[in-house]
């Protein structure tokens, strides 16, 4: 089969959270099984180049796109340059305004958050990657969105190219990754996309109601993905299941209540990359170890403990935490966590960073500032977090929603025993140690489970790993050698995504 991903983000070149993660481990693993697979990605201007191999130019194309002129929305077009090159072996195609348009779409530092408006951005490169592919000939099998930033081309696809013969054989898939941005724009913003403004009242009756409860003047894009995608996914069992039957839908509940939308939506369970991640050959770590030789774990903490600062020591439970530092990663219980660690005689270690940071860089410039035991590191390093969660006893995931979650998964395969709270994709890959229920058939008890959103509720089960790993170091050092065993590759996910493709495409 011939997959075509359109996603704003891609690891390691374009990643800030676990999406950049899923499409390049889930894309090479298609590849692995003799799928072909490219990736459609914003050519952002804070991109590696140097990380592309064979980085060319590939075409020039005149993309339709609307613009504001006189107060008023107006369809024209947009140069756009195409480039080409290969991401740890992956091919990629990169979009952007062509030099010399004057456009501003996908500069400044960094990924979001650049000076353009992200909505303007995101519906023009929907409109360029489906542009490029019908200018080249191209006419993949499978588009697969990810998210809201490419939910659009699920539309544009079915309204503006109509499809005919050339197009007769590809089918539109969409993976929701987290349902917490969904994306919504104005009827004047939907003409960025290209379309004329009637389109809108189309696409507005096929989805039936746009209104999303709060405000019917947008468009829901997620929703748009969603109405008209052939297949939905997203990434575990148990978000799907809290999508569809608890609150996660949110605005779109009744989106999820029509039977029709019911059927078509799947979860499945996200992999990581077992190359990317893997103590045995890791290159950013001082020592590699694995499950059959894993003394080199302990040179790792030391290292990490020296390189923080932090009193080197063997025997403190070494607690750490790797997230983006928004809401959804439970804020308060992350905090719970770091008191509670430093209580019981641990060290504990931060790293991340997200408009809810500020709590922990005022610890770390303040109360906590060259403690022997703690160190926070406010900002984004993908060395660091190697080299932490090849260091950590422990890695707590106190997420309040979890769609999957990768790093309980990072966590695991580095030795690391994971604490989390029971939600979306944790509930599906962390199984207490002390449950009574035996775990699903293939998994294995692994790690801490609690469920209350309250820091008792935390404490309940961080105690216990503590009490663990302090009264009996055999039994621990057996738990985080069986954790470096399980498998958290993408071998089985892979499966049911081809799976899925199969279903959709046209033989
Ligand atoms: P989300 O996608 O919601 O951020 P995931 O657990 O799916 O959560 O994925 C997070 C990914 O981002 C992991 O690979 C994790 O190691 C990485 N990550 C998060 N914060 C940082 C950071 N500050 N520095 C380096 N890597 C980070
Ligand atoms: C999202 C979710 C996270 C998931 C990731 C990759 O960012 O927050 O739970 O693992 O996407 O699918």
């Amino acid at each position: 089969l011939h997959i075509v991903h359109v996603t704003a983000e891609m690891a390691p070149i374009a990643k800030v959270g676990g999406l950049g993660d899923v499409v390049t481990g889930l894309a090479k693993a298609a590849q692995a099984r003799g799928h072909e697979v490219a990736v459609m990605l914003p050519f952002y201007e804070c991109l590696p180049t140097d990380q592309i191999e064979g980085l060319k130019h590939e075409a020039d194309v005149e993309v339709p796109k609307g613009y504001r002129w006189d107060g008023e929305m107006r369809v024209g077009s947009l140069r756009t340059s195409v480039f080409w090159g290969r991401v740890q072996g992956c091919p990629v195609f990169l979009l952007r305004p062509a030099a010399g348009t004057n456009s501003n779409i996908f500069r400044g530092g960094r990924i979001y958050g650049g000076s353009y408006n992200e909505m303007e951005a995101y519906l023009y490169f929907c409109r360029a990657c489906l542009e490029y592919l019908r200018a080249s000939n191209q006419h993949p099998h499978v588009l697969q969105l990810h998210d809201w930033h490419s939910a659009a081309a699920a539309l544009l696809f079915w309204e503006a190219y109509n499809p005919g013969a050339a197009w007769s054989r590809t089918r539109v898939m969409l993976t929701i990754h987290n349902m917490d941005n969904t994306g919504e724009c104005r009827q004047d913003e939907f003409s960025f996309s290209g379309l004329p403004g009637e389109a809108f009242a189309t696409i507005d009756k096929a989805l039936d109601e746009r209104t999303i409860g709060h405000n019917p003047e947008r468009l829901n894009l997620m929703k748009g993905g969603i109405v008209y995608s052939n297949a939905v996914t997203t990434v575990s069992p148990t978000y799907a299941n809290e999508v569809l039957n608890g609150g996660a839908a949110g605005w779109l509940r009744s989106t999820f209540a029509r039977p029709e939308l019911r059927s078509k939506f799947h979860g499945i369970l996200n992999g990581i990359d077992t190359e990317e991640w893997d103590p045995a050959t890791d290159p950013l770590l001082p020592a590699n170890y694995d499950a059959e030789r894993p003394q080199g774990k302990a040179l790792c903490k030391k290292f990490l403990q020296q390189g923080l600062g932090l009193s080197v020591d063997p025997r403190k439970p070494l607690v750490a935490v790797v997230s983006r530092l928004v809401p959804q990663k439970g804020i308060h219980l992350i905090q719970a966590a770091l008191h509670r660690t430093l209580e019981a005689g641990g060290q504990f270690v931060l790293l991340g960073s997200g408009h809810s940071d500020g709590v922990f860089r005022g610890l770390a410039e303040g109360k906590l500032r060259n403690h022997p035991d703690c160190s926070l590191k406010i900002m984004y390093s993908e060395r660091l977090a190697h080299l932490i969660y090849a260091a950590a006893d422990v890695v707590v995931v106190p997420s309040m929603f979890e769609p999957c979650g990768l790093t309980q998964m990072i966590a695991l395969r580095y030795g690391a025993v994971p604490v989390v709270r029971r939600t979306g994709g944790l509930a599906d890959t962390v199984f207490d140690v002390e449950a009574a229920a035996a775990p699903p058939a293939g998994a294995a008890r692994n790690g801490f489970v609690f469920d209350g959103s309250d820091e008792g509720s935390l404490y309940g089960a961080l105690d216990r790993a503590l009490a663990l790993y302090d009264k009996q170091p055999g039994r621990w050092a057996a738990l985080s050698q069986d954790n470096m065993r399980l498998d958290v590759s993408w071998a089985k996910s892979a499966g049911s995504y081809v799976d899925i493709y199969r279903s959709v495409a046209v033989a």
